[in-house]
């Protein structure tokens, strides 16, 4: 008889990627993937911790699984994520739900077939954190879901300590996989007809850092000189590492997309000094100066917080000039979240919620009104689109361009995998709309 899966993934890129991994072990012990999470025998929530509602969103759905486990004994539960992996959280989750089979964390994913196994044979719940962020495990292959992009590991954790945030204490410092694997993986893939490879870091500027003799920007050359039509992409670049080098290794690369996602956090010097970013708004403006004296075209994408501690109006305005200044093409914003164990959890002139929900409305509504306008820009020309999936709401299929703008089109054949002409007819805010030319 079959047995299924499924796997709910919240939380980052990474996470995303991991939740490939995840399903690779799963299908290796002969379950099949379904998205009735009713019709599981067994579920893996795969949890983020970065904000709270991020952990609260997973303990809810954790808790609704109570009476389908109730009604079906021999489910499988397993958490498994960042949550898990923060300290004294597995033992606070197996209280609060003990219905939940296996916990595990961010350093020993590589074990879940070992827990399951352990776990089918006894009464007790198999709970296994482990600190350890040394070596890096290439054992599990992914069972990709997101064709026809292809995410690629290239470190892992952070070393940064960024005041607000818990990565570090989650995902442990950063190591680099070896450039040899990374190129092997990568060629590979576009021989297996991925179209888009995404690498991934939480600071994908300091890759290598002595494990070899190669930068980050020689990394982009030799994965840009694989043979074969593809874009190439990466995430997460920090302003401070983002180097004269990166900037002209995007130039000499058609392969690498025009759009780089740098995260500004905050347009306050006194705001970035406390969140520990090590760098000022003039420093962050001079990179993308230097982005932009060998890429004029180049889009740039970021992330943004409000409400850190301490923020004054005045800060607040210094962000939305910076935004004004900088016109990104696309910004994530997110309300500054307590997360204990942090630095900033400490510090004194925590901002009420209301002011931050303030901030954050002006905030948004600024950034979409940038993006709107760059949208209109679009209307009439025709843009080369890599079509990535079907919206069956819609009836239509998408796909981005290379500075990463969404677009939505008809077609009667599966399109998905395939670069395509599209005429865009209409902007609706961040997303374009148009017709497929054929050549
Ligand atoms: N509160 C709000 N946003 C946060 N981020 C990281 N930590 C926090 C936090 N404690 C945001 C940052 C980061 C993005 C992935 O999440 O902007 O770049
Ligand atoms: Fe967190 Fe800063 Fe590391 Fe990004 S660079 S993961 S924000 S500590």
């Amino acid at each position: 008889m079959d047995k299924f899966y499924h796997i709910v993934t919240y939380g980052c890129q990474m996470n995303v990627h991991e939740s490939e991994k995840i399903a690779g072990i799963l299908s290796e012990l002969g379950y099949k993937s379904c998205d009735d999470i009713k019709r599981a025998d067994i579920v893996v929530f795969n949890t983020c911790c970065i904000r709270e509602n991020a952990e609260n969103h997973a303990y809810g759905n954790i808790g609704m699984l109570k009476s389908l486990k109730a009604a079906k004994k021999d489910m499988l539960i397993a958490v498994g994520g960042c949550l898990t992996q923060q300290m004294g959280k597995a033992g606070a989750l197996h209280e609060k739900f003990p219905y939940v089979d296996i916990i595990f964390g961010t350093h020993n994913l590589n074990k879940l077939k070992e827990y399951i196994l352990k776990k089918q044979g006894s009464k007790k719940a198999v709970i296994e954190i482990e600190e350890s962020d040394g070596e890096i495990c290439e054992d599990e292959k992914p069972l990709r879901t997101s064709y026809p992009n292809a995410w690629i590991n290239i470190t892992y954790g952070c070393n940064n300590f960024c005041s607000y945030c818990i990565v570090p204490y989650v995902r442990g410092r950063e190591r680099s996989r070896k450039s040899s694997d990374i190129l092997n993986e990568a060629a590979a893939l576009v021989q297996e007809g991925y179209r888009e490879l995404t690498l991934l870091g939480q600071n994908v500027n300091s890759y290598s850092n002595g494990t070899d003799d190669v930068s980050f920007p020689e990394l982009l050359r030799r994965v840009s000189a694989i043979e074969g039509k593809f874009r190439l992409r990466f995430m997460t670049s920090h302003p401070k590492d983002f180097s004269e080098d990166l900037a002209k290794a995007v130039a000499d690369c058609g392969k690498i997309c025009r759009l780089i996602h740098l995260p500004v956090q905050s347009g306050s010097d006194a705001v970035l000094k406390a969140m520990n970013r090590k760098y000022t708004a003039a420093d962050y403006l001079k990179k993308i100066e230097i982005l932009k004296k060998y890429v004029p075209d180049c889009a740039v994408s970021t992330d943004i917080i409000v409400g850190f501690p301490g923020e004054s109006d005045e800060d607040f305005n210094k962000t939305l000039e910076l935004v004004k200044e900088v016109g990104f093409s696309s910004a994530f914003t997110f309300v500054y979240s307590k997360r204990e164990g942090t630095a900033a959890a400490k510090m004194p002139d925590q901002i009420p919620a209301e002011v931050s929900k303030e901030r954050i409305m002006r905030l948004v509504e600024l950034v979409n009104s940038q993006t709107r306008m760059q949208s209109l820009k679009y209307v009439g020309k025709t843009v080369e689109i890599l079509c990535e999936d079907f919206d069956a709401k819609k009836g239509l299929y998408l796909g981005r361009d290379e500075f990463g703008r969404m677009a939505y089109f008809e077609s009667g054949e599966n399109l998905i995998g395939k670069f395509v002409n599209v005429k865009i007819a209409a902007a609706n805010g961040i997303s374009l709309t148009g017709e497929v030319v054929k050549e």
